[in-house]
């Protein structure tokens, strides 16, 4: 199994990485991050895995097409999840940088558009594939990460059209909606105070935060031949957040 992992430098992509790889994958990892990057190939490598690592940005196409060319020439990739992204921090509407709002909507939703681009059309001329990509509980309900939960709820359709376009050529779309995910991005806005840890824990039926590897686990699942029949989903992993608001709003709970 060969799979390909955007932002597989860090965070959700890397630890799905590394565990699609203890499961025997070959895997490609891509990122901006050339440093980190080859450091984390070279570390599954050392494990006993087969990692390449590709320094590159989602958001150009032509560096996209050539890579997916090159692979594909190599083995066909069976496996693509679309973990590259950027978080962003509460801001109003007015307040909002549009240089953000573009570079956010560039990678998240064009760099995800582009990647599926590249590499769908070469697993459905394959004849199968798998594609995982990263939503957020902002696809599923309004956060005031504005341009992001804008990028996201716009994966989810992205995820459901692609299911029911490529389909027919035996490739599968699915995605997961991680909840309050401890990565070094959200470490990082914990650290600079723009998250509060406490409230996200208490706002979460199992009271704490997902775990990167949790996340892992479903890409895992929605990626293998377990999930063979399902298509077009998008899977909360998060530790019960959207389970609570309506049911928290009682004045009086059991
Ligand atoms: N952390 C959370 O709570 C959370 C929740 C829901 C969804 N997500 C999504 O999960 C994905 C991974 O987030 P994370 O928290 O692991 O972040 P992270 O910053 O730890 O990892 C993201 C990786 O993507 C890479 N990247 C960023 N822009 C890129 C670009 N233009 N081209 C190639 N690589 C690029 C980064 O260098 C980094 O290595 C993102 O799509 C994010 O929106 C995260």
């Amino acid at each position: 199994m060969h799979a390909v992992v955007t932002g597989g430098a860090s965070g959700i992509g890397e630890a799905t990485a590394r565990l699609l790889s203890r499961n025997g994958a070959h895997v490609t990892l891509i990122d901006v991050n050339g440093k980190r990057g080859a450091r984390i190939a070279g570390e599954i490598n050392a494990d006993g895995g087969k990692a390449a690592f590709h320094q590159l940005d989602v958001s150009n196409e032509k560096d996209l097409l050539a890579l997916a060319a090159a692979l594909f020439a190599e083995r066909p990739v069976d496996v693509l999840v679309n973990s590259a992204g950027i978080l962003q921090n509460a801001v109003r509407l007015n307040d909002m940088d549009l240089g953000e709002f573009d570079r956010i909507i560039d990678v998240n939703l064009k760099g995800t558009v582009l990647v599926c681009r590249a590499f769908g059309s070469r697993m459905c001329a394959a004849g199968a594939g798998s594609i995982v990509n990263l939503c957020s509980l902002t696809s599923l309900t309004p956060s005031p990460q504005l341009a992001y939960g804008m990028s996201k709820a716009a994966v989810k359709m992205l995820t459901e059209s692609l299911a029911a376009e490529l389909g027919p050529s035996n490739v599968r779309v699915n995605a997961v909606a991680p909840g309050y995910t401890l990565t070094p991005a959200m470490q990082q806005r914990i650290d600079e105070g723009a998250r509060n840890p406490a409230k996200m824990i208490e706002a979460a039926a199992l009271r704490r935060l997902v775990s990167m590897e949790d996340v892992a686990e479903a890409i895992n699942f929605l990626s293998s031949d377990k999930a063979s029949a399902i298509t077009g989903v998008v899977i909360p992993v998060d530790c019960g957040f959207l389970v609570g608001s309506a049911y928290n709003a009682y004045a009086a709970q059991p």
